[in-house]
């Protein structure tokens, strides 16, 4: 479903302020995989999954999406293949919009008719059925704004209209990383039941050693710009902390990341 094939990119090639933030990126994802990604701050998480939705042209390799060379396709039109979901509650979502005619836009993607129309009886009944399966209460809140919701309704949503629409890759950068953690647990175990029933393929990347364990059927790790550590499998049922910890000897302060 994704083949990324040794790429490479360099910030503000150069300059003083030059960056190798890619140094060559190898990865492979099979339809249905949930890879979690860890990696200490500046592994190249983010602008590996930048490069693939085309945030900005990489220098060198090759990116492929469900069999079609994308690396060349600019953003706008890598974004039929993506649903994506960032770190930040305020991006995502329109704060300015109802929850309705956030989800009207977010299901009308990509079609001609966007909200000249306004919204019929049908599609709000559509809606509410949608939101009932957050277990927020959205559903009766439809012409709320989207600004005065909480950071976690927030996420929920944009999780929502990313995957509304079946992506054939589902990109998550520390999506719950904002949210108190009870609050990202129940953004997690919607993350998970939404991948799981639609069968989707995921990346998401996390600094929580124990979320990348419990979630997904992959782990990697991300070291200097490369994938350094890659388990699936049984093995990554077993995985524990400790494991990554002792067999990758990894200091955990170093690595930024929480247990
Ligand atoms: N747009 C950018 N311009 C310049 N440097 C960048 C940019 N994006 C990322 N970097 C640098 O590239 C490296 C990798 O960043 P990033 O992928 O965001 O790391 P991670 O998400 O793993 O913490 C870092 O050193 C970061 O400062
Ligand atoms: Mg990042």
């Amino acid at each position: 479903m994704l083949t990324i094939t040794n790429i490479h990119k360099t910030f503000n090639k150069g300059t003083i302020n030059e960056k190798k933030a890619l140094n060559g990126v190898d990865l492979h994802l099979d339809e249905g995989d949930f890879v979690t990604i860890i990696g200490g701050n500046g592994a190249g998480k983010s602008t590996t999954l930048n490069a693939v939705a085309g945030v900005f042209p990489v220098d060198s390799g090759k990116i492929e999406i469900d069999g079609v060379d994308v690396t060349n396709l600019p953003e706008y039109k890598r974004a039929a293949y993506l649903g994506r979901v960032f770190q930040d509650p305020m991006m995502g979502t329109a704060a300015n919009m109802g929850i309705e005619e956030n989800l009207a836009l977010a299901l009308r993607r990509g079609e001609r008719r966007t909200l000249r129309w306004g919204i019929t009886g049908p599609e709000r009944e559509n809606y509410r059925h949608l939101l009932e399966q957050l277990g927020l209460g959205l559903e009766d809140r439809l012409t709320s704004k989207v600004g005065l919701l909480s950071g976690g309704q927030r996420q929920a949503l944009t999780l929502l209209m990313a995957t509304v629409k079946k992506p054939k890759l589902l990109l998550l950068d520390e999506h719950t990383a904002a949210l108190d953690p009870k609050t990202a647990a129940k953004v997690l175990e919607l993350t998970d039941k939404i991948i799981a029933r639609d069968h989707l393929t995921a990346l998401m990347v996390t600094h929580n050693m124990r979320h990348a364990i419990e979630y997904g059927n992959r782990l990697i790790m991300m070291h200097d710009g490369k994938v350094v550590v890659d388990i699936r499998g049984e093995e990554k049922k077993h995985l524990q902390v400790r494991d990554l910890l002792e067999k990758f000897n990894i200091d955990n302060d170093r690595m930024l990341l929480s247990e």
